[in-house]
């Protein structure tokens, strides 16, 4: 079987899908350890209490990122895990620690991908206006929020929305596609092939989505 490491730095609520889906056996994976940057993340706790191994490597007792990624990759190849899973991980990783987890690291953004990388994504999209926002499962290049994409799902803005109701709604959307991603990758339909996603399945989804509805 597969295994998995997956890093956060605070609530841990992807993290959490991904250990439900291991635990109700939609996932055949294992996950090998949940490590944090901070030792106050609220997942830590949750991990632990599903009886998965947690490890802190706080990145204020680092003199500089790099030094930071070399403990972080040489802690995690410790396990060495299959694919690491980054879940609300919180750090920019250097280029050294993408290139030597280069194929087998994957990140979860609250936006479809490319727009709105980087933080705010949810208030940004309502400033702008879009009619369609979501999330996208990526594998990790060193540039930020960018990667070959894996799957996005797309959620409609609703009028009324705020940044709190438009999160929830992608939110819930992340719980569903992290570990159909992940599922995927131990299923080795996930291939990158030239700097892009190949994934072999049957595409037969090939609907549209349409926002706002027509009527
Ligand atoms: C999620 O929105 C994820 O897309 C982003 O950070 C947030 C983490 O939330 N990268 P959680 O810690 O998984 O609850």
């Amino acid at each position: 079987m597969k295994s998995i490491v997956i890093l956060i730095s605070g609530r841990g609520s992807n993290m959490e899908s991904l250990l439900n889906a291991v635990a109700s056996g939609s996932l055949p994976i294992c996950v090998a350890a949940v490590f944090s940057n901070r030792a106050d993340a609220k997942g830590l706790e949750t991990a632990a209490a599903k009886g998965i191994s947690t490890r802190v490597v706080d990145h204020q007792q680092f003199a500089s990122r790099e030094a930071f990624d070399a403990a972080m990759a040489e802690a995690i190849d410790v396990f060495s895990p299959d694919l690491v899973v980054l879940a609300g991980f919180m750090r920019i990783l250097s280029d050294v620690f993408v290139r030597h987890f280069a194929g087998r690291l994957i990140n979860i953004h609250p936006s479809l991908l490319p727009s709105f990388p980087g933080l705010h994504t949810h208030q940004r999209a309502l400033v702008e206006g879009v009619r369609v926002h979501g999330c996208t499962v990526h594998f990790v290049t060193p540039a930020l929020d960018h990667g070959p994409i894996i799957v996005q799902a797309a959620v409609p803005v609703l009028d009324g929305d705020d940044e709190t109701s438009l999160a929830a709604r992608v939110l819930a959307q992340e719980h569903q596609v992290y570990p159909l991603a992940v599922r995927w990758f131990a299923e080795g339909r996930l291939r990158l092939v030239d700097g892009r996603v190949e994934f072999n399945a049957p595409q037969d989804s090939a609907g549209a989505l349409i926002s706002p509805l027509m009527r």
